[in-house]
């Protein structure tokens, strides 16, 4: 584990910007697994202002969104892909045929988690893997508990999970009860991956995936584990370890 610390949010940003674009650089194609929620807006926004500035371009690349809510349409306000294309998608030049995401409105939820792990499959190893943490310790939306997936899977979402996501909801009674999302395994098998948290609401699940036991109730524990992993923290969110 590499970790790199910050004294603000947007320094963060930049930093972990500057990696993901050293991490893709020279790979013709690169396969890159993308993470929703706050914490990556940043890093999307420098992405966008690199593309501007001919620093990067999205022409060639393929990729994979680890999660989306069940039930809702890809133009949903909410749906883990409209908030893919308004902070990213739009601002580059990426290919739509290259960019997949689990769809949420689906007749069988379970049948498209089993054809997302296999187009994951076909598609081999993830070059990076963009991913922050839940304030209960999730990562995509695996969610603690006794068990941990390895595949992608239709997962049941904690009350706590929702009422933390329902800050984007019009109300809480609207935040789905479930998701897909790609499992422990697939995250894991990426080549590397860049973790990125902020703010010191952060800092106490920070302090258990990095420094506590490795645990199912902490699903991010289990990243303590990963060959390559760069851990990208302002000084709020690493104020605990
Ligand atoms: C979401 C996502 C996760 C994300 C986490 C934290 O619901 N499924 O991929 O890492 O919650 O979100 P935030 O960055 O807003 O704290």
């Amino acid at each position: 584990m590499k970790f790199y610390f910050y004294d603000s949010a947007s320094d963060t940003d930049q930093g972990a910007a500057k990696s993901f674009i050293k991490m893709t650089n020279g790979i013709a194609t690169p396969k890159i697994g993308l993470a929703t929620g706050n914490t990556p807006v940043g890093l999307y926004q420098c992405l966008v202002q690199a593309y501007n500035q001919k620093k990067i371009s999205f022409k060639t690349f393929l990729t994979y969104n680890l999660d989306e809510y069940v039930g809702l349409t890809k133009d949903h306000p909410q749906s883990f892909a409209y908030f893919m294309n308004e902070h990213l998608f739009n601002g580059v030049d990426i290919l739509e045929g290259n960019i997949h995401i689990p769809q949420g409105n689906v007749e069988s939820p379970h049948v498209e988690a089993a054809k997302y792990e296999k187009l994951l499959e076909d598609a081999g190893a993830l070059d990076v893997q963009i991913l922050s943490i839940g304030l209960n310790g999730h990562i995509g939306f695996n969610e603690p508990g006794e068990k941990l997936h390895s595949k992608t899977h239709v997962i049941e979402l904690t009350e706590d999970t929702r009422r933390v996501n329902s800050k984007s909801f019009p109300s809480f009674e609207e935040v789905p009860l479930s998701a897909i999302t790609l499992g422990l395994g697939t995250i894991m098998k990426a080549k590397k991956i860049l973790f990125i948290a902020k703010g010191f609401e952060k800092a106490d699940i920070i302090q258990q995936a990095f420094e506590g036991p490795l645990t199912t109730d902490v699903p991010g524990s289990l990243l303590q584990l990963h060959p390559n992993i760069e851990v990208h923290l302002d000084k709020e969110a690493a104020s605990k370890l």
